[in-house]
């Protein structure tokens, strides 16, 4: 009998992880020959020796989460394209004692957008992305696969000046003063930075007053569903999404990595997922 592939996501804080109820349903509604998907807490500081053990007792393939997926990027003996320019691995694979790895946010994160949203709003369109750090790499890589063209903001600007020589791409480096002069000429902004994930913090980098009605709106924060930046374009009348079909998105194609099979029912996981 061959043993069931075993499979997980790490990091830490993990206990509120989502990633487990999105593959186990995939692997039950598609009988995958697999073992419940776990979640394991692991700190940056065992990270090396955690990885280790969970290889040396058979897992096949891990997801990993915040804070370790730059560690991750490190510890891979294979890399793919959007790994290598992210700079970071949400996704490992063991085989033939190499570990590989790649990141599926980018691919994750156009997944998640309507086909409308992309030609109307993100192919040769202004696009503003807030935050320089891990997320901003995988949305910025997407945005450039799909011919964006590319604004940055980040409280520290520097960050913002080496993700794009990371990726090799392109992008204007704002300051808040260009931000607020150039603010109507955007067809999409994103939110990738970390404001709005706590109770009580907001985040009023944009004055939405000035956002042209035709604009699309993108928080990547799901938790919760209507950060306060979603709330004000909401007040606004913009058209906006959070950042669950990014999630389930990236999910998805981690899935397809380890059991080469497309997971689907993805409108009845969504309501799934909003009633948690
Ligand atoms: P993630 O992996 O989710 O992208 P990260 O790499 O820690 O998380 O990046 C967090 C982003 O949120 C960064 O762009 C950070 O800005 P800095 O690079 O200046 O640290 C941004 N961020 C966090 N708190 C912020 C705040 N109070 N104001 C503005 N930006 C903030």
């Amino acid at each position: 009998m061959t043993e069931l592939k075993k499979t997980a996501v790490i990091g830490q804080p993990i206990e509120h992880s989502l990633s487990p109820v999105i593959h186990n349903f995939w692997i039950n509604k598609k009988n995958i020959n697999a073992a419940p998907y776990e979640k394991i807490e692991v700190g940056p500081e065992n990270f090396n020796s955690s990885l280790d053990k969970l290889i040396d007792s058979g897992y096949y393939g891990l997801n990993v989460t915040v804070p370790l997926k730059e560690l991750a990027f490190l510890r891979c003996d294979e890399l793919t394209e959007s790994a290598k320019k992210t700079q970071s691995a949400n996704t490992l694979i063991f085989k033939e004692g190499k570990i590989h790895g790649t990141n599926t946010d980018p691919v994750g994160f156009e997944f998640s957008l309507k086909k409308e949203i992309i030609e109307k709003n993100i192919n040769e369109k202004k696009c503003l992305v807030l935050g320089a750090g891990g997320s901003a790499r995988a949305v910025v890589f997407a945005l450039d696969k799909m011919f964006a063209d590319i604004s940055i903001f980040n409280r520290t600007p520097e960050k913002a000046t080496k993700l794009c020589e990371d990726l090799g791409v392109e992008a204007n480096s704002l300051d808040e003063k260009e931000i607020k002069k150039q603010t109507s000429s955007f067809d999409l902004i994103v939110n990738t930075t970390s404001l709005g994930l706590f109770p009580g913090d907001t985040n009023n980098l944009i004055d939405f007053s000035l956002v042209q009605k035709k604009a699309f709106i993108y928080d990547l924060i799901y938790e919760p569903k209507e950060s306060s930046f979603l709330k004000q374009a909401k007040a606004n009348n913009l058209n906006f999404q959070n950042g669950l079909k990014m999630l389930i998105g990236q999910a998805a194609a981690a899935f397809y990595v380890w059991h080469n099979s497309d997971p689907s029912h993805n409108t009845e996981l969504e309501s799934l997922l909003e009633k948690l």
